[in-house]
């Protein structure tokens, strides 16, 4: 490619919304264009990249016996009632009418429409294993969009939906499209870990998320340094702190602790460690009958230990929290307490709560909680003496960084990645709700099992830029960089020798088929490499008078310090020594 024919657009400054550096080196390299919140066009620069990931994710399905088709964005809404999404999936789906004031909605995932196409087309089990996927614009209509188009709401996604016969059978599938996610990302150039997922809201059993590492990740993810264990915070199972708990030593107390109502605060006053204190939280369930209409409230206190973190999912799974929580309201928690939020605790309470701690609060003794009294704590509160054993004891917390892992094989660590991949093992929860059945070799109608696998392909690039970067801007593995190398003559346009050289090592170049820009735009040698170091352009052959003297050009990788002199003649065998892909 020419640059003087091909698009180049940067720009000096990032735009005020952009807060983490991909978005911004996204904006500056001209690879993007907002349009509206969450919705971008992708700009020449961007879609060379994009359609780089595109093309190693086609061929690794390809080659895992997946198949492409391409389902409709604009999808009727029939179709979602059937299995209930329409209603369940919130504002997070888009919804429309079409002129005839028929309700559609604007595709988000497509498990309903390839349901529908599998039940209608695969009719025996001769038919089965399947697996159909399609490169596809999604929109999720998300609450904050940012970080350019790694949290969109108009995003390009490759969905892969697996049909089984059996469970067997799926499980299989879901571990080829495993293998096939690991090659993709290796293929890519990527640090990644594939972890242990929650099922969540798309259900199921089985779950992995494939996470690029970058500090600036929104999710936690965990895993064992001395064994395979990997995990997102979600699913990150929290052992409690002892096997046992210890026997109570202290006799309860009541201490005051004017103006302290976090437990660190209280820790510091009484000089103990955080470790002793217990932190209560309130929640509120509706409590319905039988026809589902609200009949009363639920007032629930959960319990973790002073230094731990609620974990709202896992909460989420105690039995009687399951079916949606929310925090109490202060009317509801000075009903049951007898006081506002500070000094609460599972002592003294005005009116009985259903009370869950954490398995570390289990555990414990000798601990301190609030009150119930303004001002006041109390200590030396001890299970089963002090006050009636938990309702219910369950993993609520966060892990944190060194606690055991769950397999026992180590100490946990914590770090931050970006999803970029999600595989789900979905069984007959969508082939049920839309009767998606086959006939087996008997000849009776049988469910297909199911699994759905994505790739959030536009938020590749930017997770692909949260760790290839640095002052100058992108550092593309070559695999997804726009050009692979970049040739920069310096002072085309007044030295013939230069424009010749330029030109024979472009058209050798182009010639062992290595994807090259020939940035023969005429701009100052500074400006020219500004531009190719922003975009990324992992090589770089730099032609000047200067070397050509002595047969001589420059090779420097965007990673690399200074450039290397080179033959002329060696160019094209340097370049592919080079290339990683
Ligand atoms: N708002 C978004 N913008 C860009 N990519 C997204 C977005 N939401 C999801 N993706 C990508 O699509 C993949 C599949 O999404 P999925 O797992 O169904 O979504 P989620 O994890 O948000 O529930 C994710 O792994 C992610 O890479
Ligand atoms: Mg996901």
């Amino acid at each position: 490619m020419r640059a003087s024919t091909y698009f180049i657009s940067t720009v000096k400054e990032a735009p005020n919304d952009a807060e983490v550096i991909s978005h911004k080196l996204m904006i500056r390299a001209g690879m993007i264009k907002r349009l509206s919140a969450g919705i971008y066009s992708y700009l020449p620069m961007g879609l060379r990249v994009i359609r780089k990931v595109e093309a190693i994710i086609r061929e690794e399905m390809d080659r895992a016996g997946a198949i492409e088709l391409t389902m409709p964005v604009v999808q009727p809404a029939e179709l979602w009632m059937e299995t209930g999404r329409f209603e369940k999936m919130g504002p997070e789906l888009l919804r429309v009418k079409d002129r005839h004031e028929r309700d559609f909605i604007i595709q988000p995932t497509s498990e309903e429409v390839i349901t529908d196409i599998a039940r209608q087309v695969v009719r025996s089990y001769r038919q089965l294993p399947k697996n159909f996927y399609q490169l596809q614009t999604t929109f999720r209509d998300v609450r904050r969009p940012r970080f350019g188009i790694m949290r969109g709401r108009e995003f390009t996604m490759k969905d892969a939906y697996s049909f089984d016969r059996d469970a067997a059978g799926a499980e299989k599938s879901y571990d080829i499209m495993f293998a096939a996610y690991q090659r993709i990302f290796d293929r890519f150039g990527l640090t990644y870990r594939a972890v242990a997922a929650d099922t969540g809201a798309i259900g199921g059993s089985r779950s992995h998320e494939f996470q690029v590492i970058a500090d600036t990740g929104e999710d936690a993810i965990v895993y064992c340094p001395t064994s395979d264990y990997a995990a997102n915070m979600e699913l990150a199972e929290a052992l409690p702190a002892v096997a046992a708990r210890a026997s109570a030593a202290e006799t309860m107390n009541k201490v005051p602790t004017p103006g302290k109502s976090t437990c660190a605060d209280v820790a510091t006053l009484l000089g103990v460690p955080l470790e002793k204190t217990v932190k209560s939280l309130v929640l509120a369930t509706e409590l319905r009958d039988e026809e589902g209409n609200v009949k009363g409230t639920q007032v629930w206190l959960l319990l973790v230990r002073g230094d731990h973190d609620l974990n709202e999912i896992k909460a989420g799974k105690v039995e009687g929290l399951k079916g949606g929580f929310r925090f109490a309201t202060v009317p509801e928690i000075i009903e049951h307490f007898g006081i506002k939020p500070g000094y609460l605790g599972p002592l003294n309470m005005k009116k009985p709560v259903k009370v869950v701690a954490d398995r570390t609060v289990a555990s414990m003794s000798d601990f301190i909680i609030g009150a119930n009294e303004w001002d006041h704590h109390i200590a030396g509160v001890n299970w089963g003496r002090d006050l009636p054993e938990p309702d219910v004891v369950a993993d609520i917390r966060n892990v944190r960084e060194s606690d055991p892992s769950p397999d026992g094989k180590g100490t946990l660590a914590i770090q931050r990645g970006i999803e970029v991949g999600h595989v789900f093992y979905l069984g007959t929860k969508y082939s049920e709700a839309m009767k998606a059945t086959y006939l087996d070799e008997t000849g009776k109608a049988a469910l297909m099992v199911m699994g759905c696998y994505g790739i959030g392909v536009t938020r590749i690039v930017g997770a692909a830029i949260e760790q290839g970067h640095d002052a100058k801007g992108i550092i593309f593995p070559d695999a997804i960089a726009p050009f692979t190398v970049a040739v920069c003559p310096i002072g085309m346009d007044k030295s013939p020798a230069v424009r010749d050289a330029a030109e024979a090592i472009y058209g050798q170049l182009k010639d062992a088929g290595v994807d090259v820009l020939l940035d023969d735009r005429g701009e100052r040698p500074g400006a020219m490499f500004a531009d190719m170091e922003l975009i990324g352009i992992p090589h770089r052959i730099t032609v000047g008078d200067r070397g050509l003297k002595d047969g001589k050009v420059e090779y420097q990788h965007r990673r690399d310090a200074a450039a290397t002199p080179l033959a002329v003649a060696d160019v094209v065998a340097h370049v592919r020594n080079k290339l990683t892909a």
